[in-house]
């Protein structure tokens, strides 16, 4: 688990983000007064559709090929150069062990060249923060739902690095329940922008499918029988366009009635006003609607980042790596590791 910290002011310093966990290649230079100046992304989702999922051995040779141009065009927008770098940061874990490796490998090695700190980041604790990107940013204390492709977690968070889970998935998360649902459906990889398109042509109510967990009476979820309900259902329709989006409706409206509930019962629970929601699955305009008219009648106050900040990206992990850095930090000596299982909260 990351250590606590008690502030949260960042430093008036220029840091350079890697994000390189799975199939996204991030970075970003964020400045602790000027805030974020540049950032790019190189998504390769193309080059691991064929396949249905990511590809690790691919992922990281990607990875490879795509981080130094990137690093390379963001420092030329900002109009800055290696030299200005006050510190690095790197997406240490979780994710997959090679792609980890790539930006690890290089965030390391600039640090030490450049004499500079590299700061390892966990990737939850960047989805966690990037809501504090924006211009309106939520103070702590908040309840967080983090819905990503490998995670579902509410938590209570008081500050950077104080993180209490309040309930989490006990199977899939829901980001991994959009993309399994999307696989057997046909509708391919990734399967949340998948889904979430389809759905917008389905008719609500049209078919009904569970709500796992929703009066379970804890904040847990549970996804996996979802995609066995759908199968099930896709089963008995034909395979054409209308039934399909009728199905995809029903599935988006369960995952969101069950995320929207917990996640308001979390606010009751700790007596906290503001709810901030992160990951890639906070970019499903279903789910957005669904909290904020839920928060809306109890006077609660939702946040999240801007959508290209919701699935991942090296904005956050710059912006987590400046909240993160200390001032007697020291530059390594170019050695690092990566932590492809690493927990939050401990
Ligand atoms: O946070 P993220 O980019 O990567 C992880 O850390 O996992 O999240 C990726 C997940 C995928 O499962 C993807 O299908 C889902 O977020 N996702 C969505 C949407 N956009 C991405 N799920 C539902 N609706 C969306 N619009
Ligand atoms: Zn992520």
């Amino acid at each position: 688990m990351p250590t606590r910290l008690k502030s949260c002011k960042v430093p008036p310093m220029l840091i350079l983000g890697i994000e390189t966990s799975c199939d996204e290649t991030g970075v970003a230079l964020y400045h602790g007064e000027r805030g974020l100046l540049a950032h790019a992304l190189h998504s390769q989702v193309a080059m691991h559709a064929e396949y249905g999922g990511v590809v690790p051995e691919l992922a990281s040779r990607d990875h490879i090929r795509r981080i130094l141009p990137l690093t390379r065009k963001i420092l030329a927008e900002a109009d800055c150069t290696l030299a200005d770098l006050d510190a690095i940061a790197y997406t240490q874990g979780p994710g997959l062990a090679g792609a980890l490796l790539v930006g690890a490998g290089v965030g390391a090695a600039l640090g030490f060249a450049l004499n500079i700190p590299a700061i390892g980041v966990h990737h939850l604790e960047g989805h966690l923060l990037a809501p504090l990107l924006e211009p309106d940013p939520p103070a702590f204390p908040f309840v967080a739902l983090l819905v990503s492709g490998g995670h579902s977690q509410l938590m209570r968070v008081t500050g950077v690095g104080a993180y209490e889970t309040l309930g989490e998935t006990l199977d899939d998360a829901a980001g991994e329940a959009f993309d399994k649902t999307a696989k057997l459906l046909g509708l391919g990889y990734p399967g949340g922008p998948a889904i979430s398109a389809l759905a917008e042509s389905g008719v609500p109510g049209r078919f009904k499918l569970p709500r796992p967990m929703l009066h379970s009476g804890d904040l847990n979820f549970s996804f996996s029988g979802l995609k066995t309900a759908v199968l099930t259902l896709a089963k008995h329709q034909p395979n054409d366009r209308q039934p399909l989006a009728d199905i995809a409706r029903a599935f988006q409206d369960a995952i969101v009635e069950v995320l929207a509930v917990k996640a308001l019962a979390a606010l009751d629970q700790t007596g906290l006003k503001r709810l901030v929601v992160a990951g890639g699955v906070g970019a499903n305009r279903q789910l957005r609607a669904g909290l904020e008219a839920r928060a809306a009648k109890r006077g609660y106050k939702v946040y999240y980042p801007k959508l290209e900040f919701c699935t991942d990206n090296g904005a956050m992990i710059a912006f987590a790596g400046a909240m993160r850095f200390r001032h007697d930090a020291v530059a390594g000596n170019g050695a690092f590791t990566v932590r492809p299982r690493w927990e939050l909260v401990g």
